[in-house]
């Protein structure tokens, strides 16, 4: 809808939009694009990786007993090989990568890194969080108190400008999550110059890490999809500044995969210490079945290849409906990945509250607004996250279709006002 229309045409569009608004009501939908879940169908895909393990040999190693604690060795070869690191740099953890990432945090907090102070002992710690963001990863900085700096986004990666200054200035400033490949909630890839600029750049803290969350690695949709540079093979780049983390939770089974952090000697040896004391070891089973399902990388290509199957049609109806229904209206943007698990959808500024509320009250469930922030904190009030994966095609398209009216709705009411 083109908004571009004198009072009178906008106001008999917003009564129109308040009658369509109230059949929406009436119809009492049961809607939910909220979360980035895998659906049925893409989590049997790894059904066999239940019956990988019948009639294996447990001879030497025994992996039903307790030992290798930072993983078995056949996991961490499919992942070297993934990532294209040594498997001796692949730590292998439990059965959620978000929880690796908490522990490594809780680690620098408590203890510190590498022989520095630990972070509690500081008078204040900050991250910077590229933003739109996860949510997740601010949950934890705010639990444990850190300051968020928020930087914003953009086509390839979060201002790189801004980052340099604020890192080479502030001693406190000791970290910053990222998504690197198909962002949560963007789908935006990260250009070599700015995993370089990442990797590379000076930093006033020498305990700086780069907590780099590569939880959509190999989630391509297209063949032609932008390829992610491997950070730890840049020139010139600070050895121990990263800590990547992947796991499976989108690949087989999620919060019933496995996982893994890949970083330098210094940092693993450091770790391994420290997680010796935490635990004995994680589930080496389930890291056995899926090191006989998942084998190589090429294979785990042809698995991601039936995700993407599944995953398409509903990236594409998303897509579909937005530019039908958002035709001519200049006050609304929308990301178009080509992988991950979400589409950022920008309304007009003070509206996307407002919107997420609305579509709630007529059954259809999205993401909270503000999630995408820190703090839940979003200034223009603008970021609405879509994930398509979970729900059939069929929900997605009403979804997005009561989305447009929505959407619509807002926008006449905050012109007319
Ligand atoms: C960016 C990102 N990191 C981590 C996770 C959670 O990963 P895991 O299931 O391995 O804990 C998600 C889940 O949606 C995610 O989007």
């Amino acid at each position: 809808m083109d908004f571009n229309v004198s009072v009178e045409e906008l106001q008999t569009r917003f009564t129109n939009l308040k009658k369509k608004y109230a059949q929406l009501q009436r119809e009492k939908f049961s809607l939910d694009i909220s979360r980035g879940k895998p659906c049925a169908e893409q989590l049997d895909i790894a059904m066999p990786l239940l019956t990988t393990i019948n009639g294996y040999e447990f001879d030497k190693p025994d992996y039903r007993n307790y030992g290798f604690m930072d993983g078995i060795p056949e996991l961490k070869k499919v992942f070297a090989d993934v990532f294209q690191v040594s498997p001796d740099n692949v730590f292998l953890g439990g059965c959620s990568s978000l929880n690796l990432m908490y522990d490594v945090l809780s680690k620098a907090w408590c203890f510190g890194v590498l022989g520095g102070t630990p972070w509690c002992k500081l008078p204040k710690v900050k991250f910077i969080c590229p933003v739109p963001g996860y949510d997740r990863h601010f949950s934890i900085l705010e639990q444990f108190g850190i300051e968020m700096i928020s930087v914003p986004m953009k086509d390839d990666g979060p201002d790189m400008d801004l980052i340099e200054d604020l890192v080479a200035n502030d001693i406190y400033v000791k970290g910053i999550f990222c998504v690197p490949r198909f962002s949560n909630p963007t789908g935006i890839v990260f250009s070599d110059e700015v995993v370089r600029r990442l990797a590379t750049m000076k930093t006033a803290a020498v305990d700086f890490r780069i907590f780099w969350d590569n939880a959509y690695c190999v989630h391509a949709l297209y063949p032609d999809a932008p390829a992610l540079a491997n950070i730890f093979t840049i020139p010139d780049a600070v050895v121990d500044r990263v800590y990547m983390f992947a796991s499976t939770s989108k690949i087989t089974f999620s919060s019933g995969g496995t996982c893994c952090m890949v970083t330098s000697d210094k940092n693993y040896a450091s770790l391994k210490k420290m997680f010796s004391i935490q635990t004995i070891n994680f589930d080496k089973i389930n890291q056995l079945e899926h090191a006989l399902f998942l084998k190589d990388a090429s294979n785990v290509a042809a698995i991601m290849e039936k995700h993407a199957q599944i995953l398409r049609p509903k990236f594409e109806a998303v897509l579909s409906v937005f530019e039908q229904g958002f035709a001519g209206n200049k006050y609304v943007s929308w990301t178009k990945p080509k992988g991950g698990y979400f589409i950022t959808l920008t309304v007009m500024n003070g509206t996307a509250k407002k919107v997420v509320e609305m579509c709630k009250r007529v059954g259809l469930t999205l993401t909270d607004a503000g999630a995408t922030h820190p703090l839940h904190i979003d200034d223009l009030d603008s970021t609405i996250r879509i994930a398509p994966s979970y729900a059939t095609l069929e929900d997605i398209i009403q979804a997005c279709k009561v989305l447009v009216t929505v959407v619509d709705f807002a926008i006449c009411e905050q012109l007319l006002s």
